[in-house]
């Protein structure tokens, strides 16, 4: 069995940070299930299907043609790594993954991440309904406030407009939408270890989840 590591948690924790890195020190796999959401809202526009159409959205996420070659992601043979992290990709990407059919769609896809010698997939579901099984599971958080101020940085550093007050409303209203949906709510379970990163930096939330998958 490959020992896989989840790390589950709210928008701009820091969580993808930190499963690349917990990954890059184990020489295990890597999986971004949220690309595979922004994957799919961008195959669908490109395609002129409507984001809330279940049935033909899921049919595109069961048929992506996606590739991820280390940083670069790839769909239909094109570089989509820039056009999957706009703000517009983001907000298709909470509606297409409410849609039961998508979301069992791309189940096949991100089993097959778990290849040897081992993988750290980070996402909503990653340890409740995707890897249930998984050896270590994680809950990354941070508050409302600190992760507001994370993703601004961000922004600044991409030489792109930010608004400290605006990008903390959308950071909640896109929170409440994952907590309050049908499908893959946002919470943590019950075998999860809670990694609150408020008072954190990225190497001290590296060395924790590390040192927990040691003992
Ligand atoms: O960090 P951020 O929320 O901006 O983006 P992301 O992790 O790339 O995920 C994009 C969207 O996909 C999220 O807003 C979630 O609604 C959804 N998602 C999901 O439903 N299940 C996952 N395992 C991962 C992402």
């Amino acid at each position: 069995l490959v020992p896989v590591i989840t790390i589950d948690g709210p928008s701009a924790s820091g969580k993808g940070t930190v499963a690349q890195r917990v990954a890059a020190a184990l020489g295990f796999h890597y999986l971004d299930s949220g690309a595979l959401y922004r994957l799919t809202a961008l195959a669908a526009e490109r395609r002129g299907v409507v984001w809330r159409d279940e049935l033909a959205v899921a049919k595109l996420a069961g048929e992506l043609d996606a590739v991820f070659d280390g940083a670069a992601v790839l769909l239909d043979g094109n570089n989509v790594t820039e056009a999957i992290r706009s703000e517009g990709i983001g907000i298709g990407a909470s509606v297409v993954a409410a849609l039961p059919a998508v979301r069992s769609a791309l189940l096949a896809r991100q089993h097959a991440f778990a290849e040897a010698p081992g993988l750290v997939a980070d996402g909503r579901d990653m340890g409740s309904v995707v890897f249930p099984d998984a050896r270590l599971k994680v809950f990354l958080t941070a508050s409302a406030q600190a992760r507001a101020e994370r993703r601004h940085k961000q922004l600044l550093a991409a030489g792109e407009p930010a608004d400290l007050a605006a990008i903390a409303a959308d950071l909640e209203s896109r929170d409440a939408r994952d907590r309050a949906r049908k499908v893959a709510p946002l919470q943590q379970w019950a075998d999860a270890l809670l990694l609150d990163t408020t008072d954190m930096g990225v190497d001290e939330a590296v060395e924790q989840v590390l040192s927990w998958w040691k003992n």
